[in-house]
């Protein structure tokens, strides 16, 4: 008889909800089912490792735990205390509860999330509450029916621990991977930042371009349950280990016309160990060069949300249409940015690959046609 799968949940940014499909099925995960805000898929402990080891573009992966119907506290109780939480909580520990309620009788979430803690005390014995702990328990009512899920990332996955150094508007490093893998960057091709800022495009293209696993360095809430496996853990990063590439395949530039945006790309590139991979370039966009015949072409512009809309923002648009259309024309060529009449500025005809939520900004991936 086959062992019993556990449902897991990988949390997207909306929009990059078939990408992060698509790196589960790149990992061997047969069957991932994409939803609003994440994909759906089953498996052991192991997929769930290495979906945290390796997703790119998602934000957190949670364990479905189970779900529950409940139309008054003392039935959520006892429904609660059934759930096998011994598995991510440790007797004597701590966890933080999150609740959210929809459409539901139940609707105070500061009195679900006591009555869960409550459950869960009576099931292991002491356990508290804790905004700072390690494993957070996220409920989710709706129409009556409360969804309990684990999160096992901890600190969310764009955190690769890479980010030393920022500069304004950065980009989340999920996103920006979510958004070179949209565009089929898969490492063989040259590859340009042409405004790097914190040198987020070029670090993720270099990660995947040498087949690096983004958490291979950092640590997860997974560590902390009690059922813990350090050794397959470890097997799992050796593999990773082994299958990383020592050399690039094609070169990636990242460029920026700001010192201290270089500066923070240099040390970002050190801290992520790929300082000899990248090149950097203090420079304007507007002196580019193309030097070899075809590769992707790529920017994050400013987009005047702090600037305001200026004469000098319009024409660093209309130079960046230049750019793209002759000296790269024969580049693939994207820019993410508000899909706003700066972007008709440019006088190329982009078109929307992705659209999606930077920052509490709306942004678009737009790739030359
Ligand atoms: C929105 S930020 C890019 C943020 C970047 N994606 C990150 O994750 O850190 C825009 C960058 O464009 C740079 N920039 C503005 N005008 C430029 C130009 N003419 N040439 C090169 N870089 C330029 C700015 O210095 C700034 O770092």
């Amino acid at each position: 008889m086959s062992k019993p799968q556990n449902r897991y949940f990988a949390m997207t940014t909306p929009g990059f909800e078939a990408i992060c499909a698509a790196e589960l099925v790149a990992l061997g995960i047969a069957e991932p089912e994409p939803l609003c805000g994440g994909v759906e898929f089953s498996g052991d402990l192991r997929e769930l490792y290495l979906a945290n080891l390796w997703l790119r573009s998602a934000s957190r992966v949670l364990v479905r735990v189970g779900e529950v119907t409940a139309r008054d506290f003392p039935t959520l109780f006892k429904r609660l205390l059934r759930l096998p939480w011994g598995r991510f909580v440790k007797p004597g520990s701590s966890c933080k509860i999150r609740v959210t309620c929809h459409r539901s009788r139940l609707s105070h979430s500061g009195r679900v999330a006591e009555t869960c803690l409550a459950a869960i005390a009576k099931a292991l014995g002491d356990v508290a509450e804790d905004s700072a702990a390690p494993v957070s328990v996220f409920l989710r009512l709706e129409a009556d029916r409360c969804q309990v899920s684990i999160d096992s990332s901890g600190e969310l996955l764009h955190r690769r621990g890479y980010r030393m150094a920022n500069v304004a508007a950065p980009l989340r490093e999920n996103l920006a991977a979510g958004c070179l893998l949209a565009l089929g960057y898969d490492g063989s091709r040259p590859l340009i930042d042409a405004m790097t800022g914190s040198g987020t495009f070029a670090i993720e293209a270099a990660l995947m371009a040498l087949n690096r696993a983004p958490g291979a360095g950092r640590q997860f809430a997974f560590m902390a349950w009690p059922k813990y496996r350090p050794g397959l853990w470890q097997q799992l990063l050796q593999q990773a280990q082994r299958a990383e590439k020592t050399a690039l395949a094609a070169p990636i530039l990242a460029l920026d016309n700001n010192p201290r945006a270089i500066a923070a790309a240099r040390q970002n590139l050190m801290t992520a160990g790929l300082a000899e991979q990248v090149q950097l370039d203090c420079r304007p966009m507007q002196q580019l060069q193309s030097r070899q015949p075809s590769g992707l072409l790529i920017c994050n512009p400013p987009y005047g949300e702090r600037i305001g809309r200026t004469a000098a923002l319009l024409a660093l648009y209309r130079d960046l249409g230049r750019i793209y259309a002759a000296v790269f024309s024969a580049w693939q060529g994207a820019i993410i940015c508000p899909d706003s009449e700066l972007v008709r500025a440019t006088g190329i005809p982009f078109e929307s690959r992705l659209r999606f939520s930077n920052g509490g900004i709306r942004v678009a991936l737009l790739q030359k046609p």
